[in-house]
C-alpha cells in the first residue's frame, strides 16, 4: 500500500524557488492534474432520495436499478436538466452484486443491472451525459458490499473500461488513517494510470476528521473534490448543521478551492419532501455561494414547477459555475442574520442575506454596501439584481448607499452586484 516515491510529484517545482513560492500563495494549492471539475461537478446522484432500495419485486420504480438510472437519463435531457448544466448521472452504493467475479473484478447486481454497467453507460452516453459511480477506500462499502482495498488497480480499470466518467469513493470500513490516507491516494493515481478521464470524488477529509487535521493543500492535488461533513439529509437541521460547520470552518476550507478541486458539502435535496420553499431557496442560493458540486438526489420524475425552476435558475447557476472559482464565505453574523458573499469574475460579487429566525414574518435589514467585497463591490458605485427568491433589478447604487431587503423565516436573499463603470457626477 506504500506509495512510490515516484509518483508523488512536487507541489510547484521550484524552479527559482522565491517566484514558485509567489505563485502558489497567488494561485492557491495545486489542483488534481486531470483537466475536470474546472468549475463545480453538477449533476443528480441516486442517494438521499433512494438510498440503498433493493426490493425491486415490491418497489421497482424506486430500487437501485439500471431501470432507475435509464429514467433519469432520459429526463435530465427532455426536462431541460442537461442543457441548465446537470451532466453528471451518479450511481451511490448498492449498484454491486455481493461478491467479485471470477476474477475478482466488480459486477452490477445481474439481476436489478441485467445489463452491467458497461451497457447503461453506452445508454448514458448516447444521451450526451456522463455516468458516475461508486465505490469504497476500505474492505467494505459503507452498505456492506465489496471494497476496494487489495483491488485499487483492477477496480479503476474496470471503471475505466465500462465508461465511467466519475468515481464517488467513500470511506467505510477502514482500519487504519495510513489505510485511509494512502487508499485515497492511490486511487486517484490508479485512476489516472487507465488514461480515461474520470472525475474523483472523494471522502477523505470526513474520515480523517475526529482523528487530525485534514491537510487541504495534499487533499486538493489528489481530488476533484471532497466531502468535510456528515451526510445530508432531508431535512431544515442537516442544511443548517452543513452551513454552521461550513462558517465555522472557512479559514481552513475557502481558499483551497478553485478550478480542479472543490469542498463538497452533499447533495441538493431540492425538489423532496424536508425543505419548505424557503429553505429550498437557502439551500440554492447558499450552494452557489460556496462554490458546491451540484448534485441533486431527487425524483424528476415527480417534482414540482416551483423545484424545478429553482434548480435550473440560470443566473444562480452561473453564480455557481462562475469561472474566477473562488468560493464564498460568511462575512458576518448579526442578529440572527447572515451575510455571505463570493467574488465572481468581472469584478462581481454574490451577496446572500439569511433571516436565521424561525418566528415571526419576512424581517426588514439593511446593509451598507461599502461593506460588501472589501469595500469594492459597489465603488464608486454598482448595478444590483435581486436574483432570490425572485429576480429583481435593483437598480443603481452609489457607494453611500445601504441596500434594504426583506427576507422571510430560514430563507435566504440573494443578489448580484455588477461592478458600475459609471463616474459619479459631483
Ligand atoms: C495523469 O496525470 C498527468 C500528470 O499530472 C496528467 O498530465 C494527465 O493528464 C493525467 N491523465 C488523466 C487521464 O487524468
Ligand atoms: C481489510 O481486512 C484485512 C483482513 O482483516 C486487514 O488486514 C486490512 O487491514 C483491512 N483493510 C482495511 C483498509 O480496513
Ligand atoms: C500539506 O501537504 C502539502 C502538500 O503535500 C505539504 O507540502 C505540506 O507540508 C503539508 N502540510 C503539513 C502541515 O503537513
Amino acid at each position: 500500500m506504500k506509495l512510490r516515491n515516484g509518483d508523488q510529484r512536487p507541489d510547484c517545482v521550484p524552479v527559482l524557488l522565491f517566484l514558485a513560492l509567489v505563485l502558489c500563495r497567488v494561485f492557491g494549492a495545486r489542483a488534481l492534474n486531470n483537466g475536470l471539475a474546472r468549475t463545480p461537478t453538477m449533476g443528480w446522484l441516486h442517494w438521499e432520495r433512494f438510498v440503498c432500495n433493493l426490493n425491486c419485486r415490491e418497489e421497482p420504480d424506486s430500487c437501485i436499478s439500471e431501470q432507475l438510472f435509464m429514467q433519469m437519463a432520459e429526463l435530465m435531457v427532455s426536462d431541460g436538466w442537461k442543457n441548465a448544466g446537470y451532466e453528471y448521472l451518479c450511481i451511490d452504493d448498492c449498484w454491486m452484486a455481493p461478491q467479485r467475479d471470477s476474477q475478482d473484478r466488480l459486477q452490477a447486481d445481474p439481476q436489478r443491472f441485467p445489463g452491467g454497467i458497461r451497457r447503461l453507460a453506452n445508454f448514458v452516453h448516447s444521451k450526451g451525459l456522463k455516468l458516475g459511480i461508486y465505490a469504497d477506500v476500505g474492505n467494505k462499502t459503507c452498505a456492506g458490499f465489496p471494497g476496494s482495498f487489495g483491488y485499487y488497480d483492477l477496480d479503476a480499470q474496470t471503471f475505466a473500461d465500462w465508461g465511467v466518467d466519475l468515481l464517488k469513493f467513500d470511506g467505510c470500513h477502514c482500519d487504519s488513517i495510513e489505510h485511509l490516507e494512502n487508499g485515497y491516494k492511490y486511487m486517484s493515481l490508479a485512476l489516472n494510470r487507465t488514461g480515461r478521464s474520470i472525475v474523483y470524488s472523494c471522502e477523505w477529509p470526513l474520515y480523517l476528521l475526529p482523528f487530525h487535521k485534514p491537510n487541504y493543500t495534499n487533499i486538493r492535488q489528489y481530488c476533484n473534490h471532497w466531502r468535510n461533513f456528515y451526510d445530508i439529509s432531508d431535512s431544515w437541521q442537516s442544511i443548517q448543521h452543513i452551513l454552521d460547520w461550513t462558517s465555522l470552518h472557512q479559514e481552513e476550507i475557502v481558499d483551497v478551492a478553485g478550478p480542479g478541486g472543490w469542498n463538497d458539502p452533499d447533495m441538493l435535496v431540492i425538489g423532496n419532501f424536508g425543505l419548505s420553499w424557503d429553505q429550498q431557496v437557502t439551500q440554492m442560493a447558499l450552494w452557489a455561494v460556496m462554490a458546491a458540486p451540484l448534485l441533486m438526489s431527487n425524483d424528476l420524475r415527480q417534482i414540482s414547477p416551483e423545484a424545478k425552476a429553482l434548480l435550473q435558475n440560470k443566473d444562480v447557476i452561473a453564480i455557481n459555475q462562475d469561472p474566477l472559482g473562488k468560493q464564498g464565505y460568511r462575512l458576518r453574523k448579526e442578529k440572527d442574520i447572515e451575510v455571505w458573499e463570493r467574488p465572481l469574475s468581472n469584478l462581481a460579487w454574490a451577496v446572500a442575506l439569511r433571516n436565521l429566525q424561525e418566528i415571526g414574518g419576512p424581517r426588514s435589514y439593511s446593509i451598507a454596501v461599502v461593506s460588501l467585497g472589501h469595500g469594492v463591490a459597489c465603488n464608486p458605485g454598482c448595478f444590483i439584481t435581486q436574483l432570490l427568491p425572485v429576480k429583481r433589478e435593483l437598480g443603481f447604487y452609489e457607494w453611500t448607499s445601504d441596500l434594504t431587503t426583506q427576507v422571510n423565516p430560514t430563507g435566504t436573499a440573494l443578489f448580484q452586484l455588477d461592478a458600475s463603470k459609471m463616474v459619479l457626477k459631483n
